[in-house]
């Protein structure tokens, strides 16, 4: 049973936007939830919603044209509260959390390396950088890690350059680079999407296992469903900025409330089903940011749309239980209802 003390980090309300000459792009517009410690949280959503932008948000790492405009970011630690948010995303501070308290593995594993060194020697920076140790020391480290992360022949790949690597091999040393510090939390965004299927389960898996081992947290960031099913203690289901729906992963995949999260589970095919069932996808493509819909951004693909309500106002977060939330008119008190804001 998780608790509150679990909590390793909090998010509450946070809005990042971009700003260009055609605009503002409200990429995250109200963006809540929790990470416990030890715990595997499954983050999913369509292309666009903002996964990628809420985890540079909580490293500090949003482009420069990009700015968290409101919000916290608070990291649980031993020594009390600190608010990532408030940070200077290029202060000393945020510096040492990054690689080392909170530690990242990217879409696309060559933008994590540079071509121009070995892998080991790009690991072995890192170690150096965080841990007071030696270059043999972090040298004995970055192998150890490289074995840890199923690298065949680690004391031989250590010297390898990562376009020598197959892409399989390349995600390992990105995750083993990723852990060299033993972060407590480990935020693997799409770590699958440049491999292929057998691959992705075995990353997977890999994932899973250091997770037990190493006693950290997991954001896995996926748009497939599917994919975390097995490997999640809880998910959070994102939708054009704002997470709509959050709790455990069996309670979301057996009673999903949000009529967007019922769409994505009917998209993914079931075993043992195949041939039987159609499969559903959700009708309609996810809008441009720049034209967000009124009121509840997913109510012109909505199956349970209801006209003045759904497009009036945005629906509030509403507790169903304490472990689960769900952003959506049908689940809320008549009297919250009304006109336009
Ligand atoms: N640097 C940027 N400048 C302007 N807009 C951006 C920038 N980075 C992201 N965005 C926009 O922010 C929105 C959210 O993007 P984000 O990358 O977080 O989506 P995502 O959920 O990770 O999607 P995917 O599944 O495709 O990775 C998108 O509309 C994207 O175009
Ligand atoms: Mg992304």
């Amino acid at each position: 049973m998780v608790t509150n003390t679990d909590v390793l980090i909090e998010i509450k309300g946070l809005r990042t936007h971009f700003f260009s000459r055609e605009g503002t792009l409200k990429a995250l517009e109200d963006v809540n939830f929790r990470v416990h410690r030890r715990e595997i949280l499954g983050v999913i959503g369509e292309s666009g919603c903002g996964k990628s932008v809420t985890a540079q948000s909580i490293m500090r790492i949003v482009p420069a044209n990009g700015r968290i405009v409101a919000g916290e970011i608070l990291l649980h630690r031993d020594d009390g509260v600190l608010d990532l948010a408030k940070l200077d995303p290029r202060g000393r501070e945020i510096r040492a959390i990054r690689g080392a308290e909170i530690s990242m593995v990217f879409q696309e594993p060559m933008t994590s390396f540079s071509p121009v060194y070995s892998v080991g020697n790009q690991i072995m920076e890192v170690v150096q950088l965080h841990q007071e140790c030696g270059k043999e020391e972090a040298r004995a480290r970055t192998i150890e890690m490289l074995r840890r992360v199923g690298m065949p022949k680690a004391e031989q790949q250590v010297d390898a350059y990562p376009f020598t690597l197959s892409g399989g091999m390349r995600q390992r040393a990105m995750i083993a680079m990723a852990l060299s510090c033993q972060p407590n939390l480990l935020i693997a965004d799409e770590p699958t999407s440049a491999v292929d299927v057998t691959i992705q389960a075995q990353i997977l898996e890999l994932l899973a296992d250091l997770q037990r081992e190493m006693h950290m947290s997991i954001m896995m960031i996926t748009h497939d469903l599917g994919v975390v099913a097995e490997s999640s203690d809880n998910l959070l289901i994102m939708y054009l900025g704002r997470n709509v729906e959050y709790g455990p992963t069996e309670t979301l995949f057996y009673e999903p409330k949000h009529p967007y999260t019922q769409g994505l589970l009917s998209s993914i095919p079931k075993l043992g089903m195949l041939g039987n069932r159609d499969l559903e996808p959700i009708t309609g493509a996810v809008p441009s940011l720049y034209e967000i819909p009124d009121g509840c951004a997913f109510h012109p693909r909505c199956p349970h749309f209801m006209k003045g309500v759904c497009d009036a106002k945005v629906p509030p977060l509403t507790d169903l239980d304490a472990t689960h939330t769900v952003r959506c008119w049908l689940y809320t008190d008549e009297s919250t209802r009304g006109g336009a804001e």
